[in-house]
């Protein structure tokens, strides 16, 4: 296709993730021609409760579009993190705080949806339990704690699509992201009316849902933007896990295991999400709320002194096992495959053998662990690949991803574009104008590198320990949870 101005098209992804923003411009063979970021921060305004002030990313988008200036593109996409609530005004003004994909507050308001629709309605119309999570039970807990706030809403975006409505003055969404609300009917790909109704929610809240590569409207200057996809889905085209048989990883602050489905398949024990995916069919995908996110917390609170890069290396000199020390992840609770929203982080096994070098080690088994226990759940719905795509920040480090390939006993491979959900959002674009004509065809631009073989190290025991620790704290988290 030619793009508009005589040469390829030229396509920009934007992903609005939970520590920044990034941006990529891409042509139609694959080719990153250019990249932006603009960082911002969370506010945690109580334990296990998580926000972010909808501007910060308005702020970083443009930011990003100014870094970017150079580039005239023929179409946009939008990624980004999933599950969170904007709630808007009669005027389209934000009333507070979105509350966030990791935020914990909504335990009893998961249990009013539960009480209200009955568990096995709410599993077979969303494909999954109500989770702390979901932009749905997060409606429910403004109803019930902030009336004054609830009585103003009159729309409810998630991330994404609160900078779509900005750059393009319309309100919509795409069935991937759609399908985290937690009121989403995910066999049918449409929103839930019965659920609207049981629940007394106004559908008039929630925008027209889109597959991910319908246009859903343009820009101010006529650019197309497609409805694009949450970040997971969004980030599965950027790898190309499009097609089952290949099984992604994303070490992103979320780490998520995902595989595509042909039919929407849940887990009878809702350990792991069912989703509708970017390509018009499903996916299946556990993710645990601390991956990267625990190495940053770990960076800032025990080896501020050092680089990702270096805690990578420290963590390579010590031995597997990391001289007993073991490292529970769950800094903001867990969803896959626990949904443990009270579970909190631990070092566990620690004795005058414990250095640096062990802590960082642990660190790094402990999230892989986490992962695994998640790859585990995926296996038992049929999940298998010959190689694991690995995408996200945590890619960047060669250690992690030799964990990872060790652990899961595959190979891992790194992706060209490390940045996998604003990859897939450029790509969902192109699908959008007519550069590719399905998902699955656009995936085949996607270029894999760096390939990391299982070295026959041996995690058994340590997954063990792993999980024992987890047990035995398990209690203990949820009485003293605060
Ligand atoms: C997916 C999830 C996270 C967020 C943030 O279910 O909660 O991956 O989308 O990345």
């Amino acid at each position: 296709m030619r793009g508009k101005n005589g040469g390829v098209s030229k396509l920009l992804g934007i992903d609005i993730g939970t520590s920044g923003c990034k941006a990529i411009v891409i042509d139609e063979t694959g080719r990153v021609l250019g990249q932006a970021h603009a960082e911002y921060g969370v506010s945690i305004p109580q334990p296990g409760w998580s926000e972010q002030d909808p501007e910060l990313w308005w702020e970083g988008v443009q930011s990003c579009l100014a870094q970017l200036s150079e580039w005239k593109v023929d179409a946009i996409g939008l990624g980004g993190q999933m599950h969170g609530s904007v709630f808007l005004d009669a005027n389209d003004k934000v009333i507070r705080p979105a509350i966030l994909w990791n935020d914990q507050r909504t335990v009893a308001e998961c249990e009013e949806i539960n009480r209200t629709i009955g568990a096995a309605e709410v599993k077979a119309i969303t494909g999954n339990p109500p989770l702390t999570g979901f932009q749905l039970p997060k409606l429910l807990w403004l109803r019930n704690h902030e009336l004054s706030n609830y009585l103003r809403v009159k729309s409810v975006l998630l991330p994404k699509d609160y900078i779509r409505f900005r750059l393009t003055g319309g309100m919509a969404t795409d069935v991937s992201d759609a399908s985290g609300t937690g009121i989403f009917d995910v066999p049918k790909r449409t929103w839930s009316n019965t659920m609207m109704c049981q629940l007394e929610i106004d559908p008039a809240f929630f925008p027209k849902s889109f597959e991910s590569y319908e246009v859903t409207g343009e820009t101010a200057h006529g650019i197309p933007m497609v409805a694009g996809g949450g970040d997971q889905a969004a980030g599965a085209v950027g790898t190309g896990a499009v097609v089952p048989g290949v099984v992604s990883v994303s070490l992103g602050t979320s780490g998520v295991v995902f595989t595509s489905l042909s039919e929407p398949e849940y887990d009878s024990q809702g350990r792991a999400h069912t989703f509708c995916h970017a390509n018009g069919a499903w996916h299946a995908m556990s993710v645990m709320l601390s991956c990267a996110g625990a190495l940053a917390w770990a960076r800032n609170t025990i080896f501020p002194d050092l680089s990702y890069a270096e805690i990578g290396k420290l963590a390579a000199t010590a031995p597997l096992g990391a001289n007993g020390a073991t490292f529970l992840p769950y800094l903001t609770g867990e969803r896959s495959p626990h949904n443990d929203p009270n579970a909190r982080a631990a070092f566990g096994g620690l004795s005058l053998a414990t250095d640096r070098a062990s802590l960082a080690r642990a660190v790094f088994e402990g999230v892989t662990a986490g992962l695994m226990d998640g790859f585990e759940v995926l296996q038992s719905l049929g999940a298998k690949s010959d190689e694991i795509r690995v995408s996200g920040g945590g890619a960047k480090g060669e250690f992690w991803v030799q964990t990872v390939a060790d652990m899961f006993g595959a190979p891992c491979v790194k992706m060209e574009a490390e940045e996998g959900p604003s990859m897939g959002a450029a790509i969902l674009a192109g699908v959008g104008i007519g550069v590719w004509s399905s998902v699955q065809e656009a995936a085949r631009i996607v270029k894999t590198k760096d390939r990391f073989e299982p070295s026959g190290a041996e995690y058994s025991e340590v997954r063990a320990r792993y999980a024992h620790l987890y047990g035995s704290l398990r209690e203990w988290c949820g009485e003293t949870a605060s």
